[in-house]
């Protein structure tokens, strides 16, 4: 038997394998390729205060190894997210977190706020790492200060698990992750997106309504991979890796690297059926390899 279970804070996780924000909707649309509740977690689309509409098109492009989003942020917001979408989210049989933003800091406490009275979430990712935004998004990683205050209002407005996804487009990616653990934090997920862009040539015009976006998917896992480790030498804090995870070598060597967990992004577009497909790797992997619990192999690297 291979014992895949890892523990965040005080929550226990059935594996280490979640999908990404935004890559995975609200679960239902992946139904019908593999049943969610195999996954370690489910982390939602971002949930905001109000509706957003999001950006106007064009906002994806495909690159070599990997896509260029803006997308903006589109939700309905807290409320009907609330009312349409945790009734089926709360029949998935594994942890859900809910990927939350805000255009103020004090909007990320009110959101959080208003989730806390709804049963069946064990945790939050506060998103301070969206490039696509012109309020809220990068600002709240750009400055550590910023990001420990943001993530201390959120503390204290909550027990849950409280997770805070960085972005890699930042200076210093240590000093956000020192700072949101002084908030408080219980772990951190990066890398978010790469900021990027694309140019048509025969129109001569950007690809992006919004001229630049963030790069996902293969092309960024190395630049995920040093940041990961850049993390892991600041902070104490759990880290769940993303950034181009394609398949289970992929998650694997994050693992090694020592992050406990690992989020599947833009692959989700590739094969609907990736995450299902990595635990069950995983588990093969340990048993070829006579590991009985996975923590026997995070953070294994030698260097
Ligand atoms: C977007 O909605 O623009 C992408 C989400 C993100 O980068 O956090």
């Amino acid at each position: 038997m291979v014992d895949l279970n890892i523990k965040i804070g005080t929550i226990e996780f059935k594996n280490p394998v979640m999908v990404a924000s935004g890559t995975f909707g609200y679960a239902s649309e992946f139904c019908d390729f593999f049943d969610p509740s195999v996954l370690g977690a489910v982390i939602t689309k971002t949930v905001t205060e109000d509706f957003r509409p999001g950006n106007p098109p064009s906002r994806i492009v495909e690159t070599t190894g990997g896509m260029l989003n803006s997308i903006g942020l589109p939700n309905s917001g807290v409320e009907p997210f609330i009312r349409e979408k945790m009734p089926f989210l709360r029949k998935i049989k594994t942890r859900l977190i809910v990927n939350i933003a805000g255009k103020t800091g004090d909007e990320f406490a009110r959101v959080v706020e208003k989730l806390e009275a709804v049963d069946g979430i064990d945790g939050y990712e506060l998103n301070y790492s969206c490039p696509n935004v012109k309020e809220g998004g990068l600002s709240f990683s750009a400055d550590a200060a910023v990001a420990e205050k943001v993530t201390a209002n959120a503390r204290k407005k909550t027990r849950r698990l409280l997770i805070t996804k960085l972005t890699p487009n930042v200076t210093s990616i240590g000093d956000v992750g020192k700072a949101v653990e002084n908030g408080g934090a219980d772990a951190i997920s990066a890398i978010n997106t790469v900021v990027g862009m694309a140019i048509d040539l025969r129109k001569k015009k950007p690809r992006l309504s919004t001229i630049t976006g963030g790069l996902s998917g293969a092309a960024i896992k190395p630049i995920a991979m040093a940041k990961v480790y850049e993390l892991l030498k600041r902070t104490t804090l759990p880290l769940i890796a993303i950034g181009g995870i394609t398949d289970t070598t992929d998650a694997l060597e994050f693992l090694l690297l020592g992050a406990c967990a690992v989020q599947i992004g833009t692959q989700n577009f590739v094969n609907p059926a990736i995450g299902r497909d990595v635990v069950e790797g995983i588990a093969d992997y340990c048993r070829e390899n006579h590991i009985h619990h996975i923590s026997d192999f995070t953070g294994s690297l030698v260097i």
